[in-house]
């Protein structure tokens, strides 16, 4: 058998087993600093006040922010579970307000060159991660290293962040430009929000969508939705500093009430995902299948 008749026997394997499965919200931008790690982090936080069990999976290799700002360093990471024999269990840190966190680490990087053998068992083993929470939310690093876009574009349903720098909001198009590229995306079952954060007025993150969303539908054919908007908050940083989601320390600050109604915008959405697509394995599935074929 080749690699693609294995995957495609591990994909009708997964589809038939009754196991669970999380949301997953794959947290991106076109370039660094503009609030992904915040956003994921403050979601969290937002969800678990709406009684959701959510875990933190950390996909940006390059930057461990998560990990600073949350408080908890994880001993071990992906790469552990995938060469190493460890367990997902063995992976997981439990964060403030039992938030979990796990991170990729190198692991990440490695995801491209697996044997059929190592997705197998790598998958084996995330269906126990997908059966512990309800919501899974990756944080991805920015732009355009090969896996992380591989799973972005395997996503369901994808937050993309961007300020209204110009900076950042070409770089969300040019983003979106290489997932339209990407093997394997399919834009009429994947839902991609917009997040403006760093905002300064009410109207400045609305603009910001609609000025990208008409371009993006013009030359890319993809209709973006917009979930909202993040206002600049000094709070954020003085949180950061405390290592402290800022959604726990100061819930009355600006930005936090706007996390809460990103959130409540979240739930909302849910009916907005295919079932078909729903599920972490599925999605890194998807990203295994694109890239062995
Ligand atoms: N709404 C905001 N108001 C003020 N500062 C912010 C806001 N969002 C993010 N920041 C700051 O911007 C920096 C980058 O945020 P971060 O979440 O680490 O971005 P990313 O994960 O995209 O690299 C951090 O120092 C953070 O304090
Ligand atoms: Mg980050």
């Amino acid at each position: 058998m080749d690699q693609a008749q294995n995957l495609r026997n591990i994909i009708k394997l997964q589809n038939q087993t009754e196991s669970r499965k999380a949301r997953v919200i794959t947290v991106t931008s076109g370039k660094g600093g503009v609030g992904k790690s915040s956003l994921s982090i403050n979601l969290a936080v937002q969800f678990r006040k709406l009684g959701k069990s959510v875990i933190i999976f950390d996909a940006d290799f390059g930057l461990a922010n998560i990990e600073v700002m949350f408080g908890a360093i994880p001993k071990y990471n992906l790469a552990d579970v995938i060469y190493r024999g460890r367990s997902i269990k063995d992976i997981i840190v439990k964060g403030p307000m039992d938030i979990g966190f796990v991170s990729g680490g190198s692991g990440i990087n490695g995801l491209g060159d697996l044997n059929y053998e190592q997705i197998n068992y790598l998958t084996h083993k995330l269906n126990e991660l997908e059966s512990m929470a309800d919501i899974i939310i990756v944080d991805t690093g920015a732009g355009i290293s090969e896996s992380v876009l591989g799973f972005v574009a395997s996503s369901s349903e994808i937050l993309l962040v961007t300020t209204p720098e110009p900076t950042s909001i070409t770089d969300a198009y040019a983003l979106l430009k290489a997932l339209n590229l990407k093997e394997g995306f399919e834009r009429e079952s994947t839902k991609i929000r917009i997040v403006a954060n760093k905002t300064s007025s009410r109207e400045e993150g609305k603009n910001l969508y609609n000025k990208l969303n008409a371009v993006v539908r013009k030359f890319l054919n993809i209709d973006l939705s917009f979930l909202g908007s993040v206002p600049m908050d000094d709070n954020l940083r003085k949180a950061i500093m405390q290592q402290k989601p800022i959604s726990m320390i100061y819930p009355n600050s600006e930005s936090s009430k706007h996390f809460a109604g990103l959130a409540e915008g979240l739930i909302n959405g849910d009916e907005d995902v295919s079932p078909k697509k729903r599920g972490l394995v599925s999605a890194m599935l998807r990203m295994f299948k694109s890239s062995h074929s």
